[in-house]
């Protein structure tokens, strides 16, 4: 029997991901052992295995194949934009992707400025003040404590995630607008859909069903 491939985003989406699909009965071994650094876990009898990525890879494995099935955050998949099917909203890990700054950037925003923005998410960022806003920025792309640009004087405003608000609120910003609302899905690959479309049907509904329980 071929795998089905299942790649995980890395962290706290996958721990969650894993206890769903224990769930319905799907468990690989070892997967659940905490501070494992193994990356990949088989489950031979039923034929399934999950390996763990970085979130910004689980759609580059997915589109290519090498994973049949990935769970991944709405923020990535829409950076990302590559050709997959999403297919379930898996309803945790809840958050905002929203343009924020020091409540003094507010009107920067209304006026149409030419403003810097700086994000970890550029694709997003961009299609948000081109086709929504139609204001013209700069897109400065960042790796991670985004909260920092505009505190520090390199953009007006980030284009970031939220999800308590404390680390705004810890530095003194504030969200000013909201782009949209974020949780984890699952995405499938558009030739295996159609190749194992039984086995990942059964799949996607244990999900919906151990969701739901
Ligand atoms: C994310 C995001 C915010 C923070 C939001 O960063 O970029 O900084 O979490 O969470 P909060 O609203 O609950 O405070 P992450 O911790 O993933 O690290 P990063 O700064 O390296 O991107």
């Amino acid at each position: 029997m071929r795998y089905i491939t299942i790649a995980l985003t890395k962290g706290r989406l996958a721990k969650k991901t894993l206890e769903l699909f224990d769930r319905f009965g799907i468990t690989a071994e070892g997967s659940m052992d905490s501070g494992t650094r193994r990356l990949i876990f088989e489950n031979e009898e039923l034929g399934i295995r999950f390996f763990m990525a970085k979130g910004p890879d689980v759609p580059t494995y997915v589109a290519y194949g090498a994973a049949d099935i990935g769970i991944v955050g709405r923020d990535t998949i829409l950076e990302e934009n590559r050709k997959l099917y999403e297919v379930l909203d898996l309803g945790y890990g809840k958050c905002r992707m929203c343009i924020c700054g020091p409540e003094s950037a507010r009107p920067l925003l209304e006026g149409g400025a030419q403003i810097r923005v700086a994000t970890k998410y550029p694709r997003i960022a961009k299609d948000y003040f081109l086709n929504k806003k139609h204001q013209t920025v700069e897109i400065i792309k960042l790796n991670g404590s985004i909260e920092l640009a505009p505190i520090v004087g390199l953009a007006e405003v980030i284009c970031d995630i939220v999800e308590t608000g404390a680390t705004l609120h810890e530095n003194g910003l504030t969200v000013l607008e909201e782009v949209c609302p974020l949780s984890a899905r699952v995405v499938v690959n558009q030739v295996s859909m159609k190749l194992e479309n039984e086995r990942i049907s059964a799949i996607i509904r244990g999900l919906k069903e151990a969701l739901e329980a």
